[in-house]
């Protein structure tokens, strides 16, 4: 909680091929939307050298891991992409010209979501770091119990102060919430076994981001530490008095059992 993390995404550490260049090997002249869903969904649910289309992205960056995603959402993918296509929107007779443009223009929408996901994670940190500051010093001038009650009263009010001053709505919910308010909803449970998938595989989870309209859902995972078992580890490592006071300030709390370095929940902010 004490420390800001700060991760800029941007071309100097691209992970994987800009999406243009994705569409280009993979729509050609006449190649049918059709052909081209089969393509792209047989890659992508199965990621395999022989099927790919792109060794120089190999080469550069990897076989890409195999991700889950929500049922239909990879059709809605291939559907964009295919209805996209740079070639495509280009007037005809300036298809050299126009790659450059479409080029442009796709480049616009990755940095448009690489830009949604800093402002989420922006959000999301300076959350972070105002109620971990909040509750550190809780626990350093008064100890772990009155700390507890300061989370109790504060915790939602602090988020709120945040929420104000970003003009979004910040949350923290997890799978085992004490605070009854704090239950994950379905997509959101979703995303917590999503990302407790990526810390169990070693990586370094990266935000969520699902544009909708003007509304964009971001999605973080809050990781534990050594300071948080004090309130949330297995209940024989807490102590006495402050598992009786969880309990009687969350007669259905969940939200204890955790080890270092677990999803304890998410951030779910819409802006
Ligand atoms: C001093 C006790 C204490 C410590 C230490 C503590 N928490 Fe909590 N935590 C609480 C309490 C109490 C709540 C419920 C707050 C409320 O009622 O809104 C809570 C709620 C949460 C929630 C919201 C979801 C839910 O279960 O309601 C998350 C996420 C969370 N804590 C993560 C952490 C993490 C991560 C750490 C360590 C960096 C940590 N906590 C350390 C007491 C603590």
């Amino acid at each position: 909680m004490c420390v800001t993390l700060r991760i800029k995404p941007g071309k100097q550490n691209r992970i994987a091929p800009p999406m243009v260049m994705v569409q280009n090997h993979y729509i050609k002249e006449g190649t049918t939307k059709e052909e081209f869903t089969k393509d792209f969904l047989s890659f992508l649910e199965q990621p395999t050298e022989a099927k790919a289309k792109m060794p120089g992205a190999i080469r550069n960056f990897g076989l890409m891991p195999y991700q889950k995603f929500p049922d239909g959402v990879l059709e809605e993918i291939a559907d964009y992409l295919y209805e996209h296509n740079p070639l495509d929107e280009m007037p005809r007779g300036h298809q050299g010209k126009g790659k450059q443009q479409g080029m442009g223009q796709s480049e616009s929408i990755e940095t448009t979501l690489e830009q949604k996901a800093e402002i989420g994670l922006e959000y999301a940190l300076s959350t972070k770091q105002l109620l971990g500051q909040n509750l550190m010093g809780a626990i350093q001038n008064e100890g772990t119990l009155h700390a507890l009650e300061f989370c109790n009263v504060e915790a939602i009010p602090l988020t709120k102060q945040m929420e104000e001053k970003h003009g979004a709505v910040i949350k923290r919910v997890s799978d085992k919430n004490r605070n009854p308010d704090n239950a994950a909803n379905e997509e959101e449970q979703y995303y917590i076994n999503y990302f407790e998938e990526q810390l169990a595989e070693g990586k370094d989870p990266k935000p969520v981001v699902l544009p909708e309209g003007n509304n964009t859902r971001f999605y973080y995972p809050i990781v534990t530490n050594s300071m948080c078992l004090q309130c949330h580890g297995k209940p024989e490592k807490i102590d006495v008095n402050v598992l009786q006071q969880i309990k009687l300030l969350y007669p259905n709390d969940l939200a204890t059992g955790y080890e270092e370095n677990e999803v304890r929940g998410i951030w779910s902010i819409v802006y």
